[in-house]
């Protein structure tokens, strides 16, 4: 069974997706380990409340990256972890940190790489009027938001849909793409090949999706 440690910031629904995939026995891993950089976050509690061993490091404890990463690594390698998945997360990563989780670090961002990477990706849709928006999960690379895409789903953008209806939106796509994508790694079906990411045995599924639909 492969370790997963997930790193997060904040609410927490991502990682409780995974939980929940791990416990309904649909990924064949063990949640070693929540680490999140803000004592706060609600996420830490769901966690604790589930029995997932938590850890807070509170980066502004820390003079400078280095020192908070030092510390954050350390904490990551004391779980052994297989898989290190960020779940919200809302560190950028340096070098270093970045290069010693090459392969086994996946990331969830709320759009369709390599459109807005960075904050505020539903608000730059909205503004920008696309029709499709989503979400990506990819392996962790030093540039932020970039690095092998594994999985992305798109979402309709509606006529009426203001920031939180489309962030609603794209979140429930997230847990789904995210499960599939540790489920995949954690049964070793992911290969990575330069900046592609293949999925062995992978099913073919549709492959348009027009927004609107044609009548
Ligand atoms: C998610 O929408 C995730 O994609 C985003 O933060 C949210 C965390 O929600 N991550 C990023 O923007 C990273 N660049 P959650 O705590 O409920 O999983």
């Amino acid at each position: 069974m492969k370790r997963v440690a997930i790193l997060i910031s904040g609410r927490g629904s991502n990682m409780a997706a995974i939980l929940d995939a791990v416990r309904a026995g649909e990924i064949a891993a063990n949640v070693i380990g929540v680490i999140s950089n803000r004592p706060a976050a609600p996420g830490l509690a769901l966690a604790s409340e589930r029995g997932v061993p938590t850890v807070a490091i509170d980066h502004m404890a820390f003079a400078d990256r280095a020192a908070f990463e030092r510390e954050l690594s350390g904490a990551i390698d004391a779980f052994s972890p297989d898989l290190i998945v960020l779940a919200g997360f809302m560190r950028v990563l340096g070098a270093d940190f970045v290069a010693r989780y090459r392969g086994r670090m996946l990331n969830i961002h709320p759009s369709l790489l390599p459109a807005y990477p960075g904050l505020d990706t539903h608000a730059q849709a909205l503004a920008d009027g696309v029709k499709v928006h989503g979400c990506t999960v990819h392996f962790v690379t030093q540039d932020v938001d970039h690095g092998p895409i594994v999985a992305q789903a798109a979402v309709a953008v509606h006529d009426g849909d203001d920031e939180a209806a489309l962030a609603a939106r794209v979140l429930r796509a997230e847990h789904r793409i995210l499960v599939a994508a540790v489920r995949w790694f954690c049964d070793d079906r992911l290969v990575i090949d330069g900046n592609r990411v293949r999925v062995k045995h992978e099913l073919t599924g549709a492959d348009t999706l027009l927004v609107p639909a044609l009548q």
